[in-house]
């Protein structure tokens, strides 16, 4: 049939377009408006917890964060947003690097460390690449904020309990 190179040509540039650029929504992603030189407070606006939720899967391993729940190999995240920087969890074993960084977890702190945690705090002992999607992030930490640390300003936080 002498239609279908073109058609098949064409779903190859197609996907080559998917993979190079990313510009097709992943299934389930949902829409984003464009905000050029976001803030994590610009994207928490419009975060999904929900989505944060299953981003959340890949930190469970090593975090339980339901209230009460022993800590693991990470300590236990319930109530983290507001919480001061590894001194939340007394019995946790928190690295120097992470213990002297001081303060307290707000959402642009939480951003830097998710984003790289060995940048953050040197030395950490959170083994983890870091998320480079800003807008995974924000979702994930609008669910931090469902997850007994009350609302972040703005953000969607609040529709799971
Ligand atoms: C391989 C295990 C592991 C994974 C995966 C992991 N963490 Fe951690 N996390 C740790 C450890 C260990 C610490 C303590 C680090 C230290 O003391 O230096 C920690 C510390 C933290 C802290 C600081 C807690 C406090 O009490 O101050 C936060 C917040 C955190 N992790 C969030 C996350 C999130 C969100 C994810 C998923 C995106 C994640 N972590 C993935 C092991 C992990």
């Amino acid at each position: 049939m002498r239609w279908a190179y073109p058609a098949a040509a064409l779903t190859c540039a197609a996907a080559l377009g998917i993979g190079v650029f990313g510009f097709w929504p992943d299934r389930g992603e949902p829409e984003r408006p464009l905000i050029p030189n976001a803030s994590v407070t610009d994207l928490l606006a419009h975060a999904d917890a929900e989505r944060g939720a299953r981003l959340f899967r890949s930190c469970a391993a090593c975090h339980p964060i339901g209230k009460g729940a022993p800590d693991r190999n990470g300590p236990n995240l319930y109530g983290i947003l507001g919480a001061p920087v590894a001194d939340a969890r007394t019995r946790f074993g928190y690295t120097y690097a992470l213990r002297s960084v001081g303060g307290r977890w707000d959402a642009e702190r939480m951003d830097a460390w998710l984003h790289n945690p060995d940048q953050f705090a040197p030395g950490t002992r959170m083994f983890f690449q870091g998320i480079s999607s800003a807008w995974d992030r924000a979702d994930l930490i609008a669910y931090l904020g469902t997850q007994g640390s009350g609302l972040l300003p703005g953000s969607a936080a609040g529709k799971i309990e």
